[in-house]
């Protein structure tokens, strides 16, 4: 039997849950569990117990295992490893002349229609082997765990053709099998319109409902079905087209919504019942009634916005509103070349004015909910898999988003064992 990993001296233990909940909404947001001086035991890949240093003496782990591993972070704390819900990371190279477009400025729709952006990128994954491929997105997956990410969602969409959209899923699959972290794929042919289909959008989406979504279903290579719903890309029309047939298929929706326009994203991914609506930045009242009281989880991307210089989504509005907030890194060539969540919950305090709890409880139950595993993962709770990370000595929890730049990590644990 597996002994397990026990870590002590922890100066606060963050996002304990006796009961744990499916996501956090509205004025809960601002609530944020912790226990000071606290201990945390792992075992066989899950989270076993937890509680105040004083009650370590009674319990049964230290007489059962008087050799235990044991890590003293004494100073430290220990949160719940990050659950980015929204990714494109598996992706061919990088679009640095197109950021130098931005800077000189161009906007996203520009660039797109002068064949950058997204189209770039599928040009260059159709160039790119399925090794190659691999290697680079590996390289990124790696580089997230050491940033504390412990579960993420990863689109396809970069390959636009039935024969390279299968080749990223195989990616995804193939980083799944050999690595640690909790990983979703969700299928996006529907990310952009690819030149030859200029003029004929609707035989694209035929394409995509009638050949894609029926192999991609065959060989079990999706989770998520995603279509980017906004001006210039998708229609609402196609939008139900597409959803509906994936659903028939057995996967869960999930939109890019409203980051171009009040495009009727929102609506349409909470009429077939999406998982989360992603982006949100023309966001208005209607859009906020008409996500009251759904299970679609309203997903911002601060990352976009930021680098692409766009309007902020009403986050306060949509808390205020008894919303809850998801934030994830949107990870992609062309709108946010980071996968560092840390940063993310900066840009949420930041930008968006949510409170040090909130952008905790954003990146971690909310995600893991936008992902379909938050009975799982997202919070210190018995029987969750053992995702967390020690931190470098802080003084608090607020100072994880507040030291925006500072690499604060110290200890990545993925299912019980030490990564790095
Ligand atoms: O989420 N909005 C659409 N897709 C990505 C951008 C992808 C790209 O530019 O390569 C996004 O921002
Ligand atoms: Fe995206």
């Amino acid at each position: 039997m597996l002994t397990g990993l026990l870590i002590k001296n922890i100066k606060c233990l963050v996002q304990t849950e006796d009961l744990p909940r499916l996501k956090i909404c509205g004025s809960e947001m601002s609530e944020l569990p912790f226990i000071n001086d606290a201990y945390l035991y792992m075992k066989n890949g899950l989270i076993s117990e937890f509680g105040k240093m004083k009650d370590l003496q009674k319990s049964k782990i230290l007489f059962q295992n008087p050799e235990i591993e044991t890590i003293d972070a004494t100073g430290k704390s220990v949160f719940p490893s990050f659950c980015d819900s929204h990714t494109h990371l598996v992706y061919s190279g990088s679009r640095e002349m197109e950021y130098i477009d931005k800077i000189r400025g161009l906007s996203y729709e520009e660039i797109a229609k002068r064949g950058g952006g997204i189209l770039n990128s599928a040009k260059k994954l159709h160039e790119t082997s399925e090794d190659e491929l691999f290697i680079q997105s590996f390289n990124r997956i790696n580089e997230i765990i050491s940033l504390g990410t412990g579960a993420v969602e990863i689109k396809s969409g970069y390959g636009l053709n039935l024969a390279d959209e299968l080749k990223m899923l195989r990616v995804i699959r193939r980083i799944k099998n050999n690595s640690p972290v909790e990983v979703k794929a969700t299928f996006l042919g529907a990310h952009a319109i690819p030149e030859e289909y200029k003029n004929s959008r609707q035989k694209y989406v035929d394409l995509i409902i009638n050949e894609m979504i029926p192999v991609v279903a065959s060989y079990e290579l999706a989770d998520f079905i995603d279509v980017f719903c906004d001006k210039g890309f998708f229609t609402v029309e196609d939008t139900e087209r597409i959803l509906m047939a994936g659903i028939k298929y057995g996967l869960t929706a999930k939109i890019h919504a409203n980051e171009l326009d009040y495009s009727g994203g929102i609506q349409t991914g909470v009429k077939y019942n999406a998982l989360s609506v992603d982006h949100l930045e023309f966001t208005n009242d209607e859009e906020i009634s008409t996500l009251i009281g759904s299970e679609t989880m309203p997903t911002i991307l601060p990352a976009s916005a930021f680098f692409l210089g766009m309007a902020d989504p009403p986050v306060r509005k949509m808390i205020n509103a008894g919303l809850p907030i998801a934030l994830a890194s949107d990870y992609n060539p062309g709108s946010s070349p980071t996968g560092n969540m840390k940063f993310i919950m900066s840009l949420g305090c930041i930008r968006l004015r949510m409170l040090p709890e909130e952008v905790i409880n954003a990146v971690t139950i909310n995600t893991a909910y936008a992902m379909g595993i938050s009975e799982t993962h997202g919070s210190i709770a018995v029987g969750k898999v053992a995702n967390v990370f020690i931190t470098k000595e802080i003084p608090s929890y607020e100072f994880m988003p507040y030291a925006f730049g500072s690499n604060l990590i110290d200890t990545v644990i993925l299912r019980g064992k030490i990564i790095n």
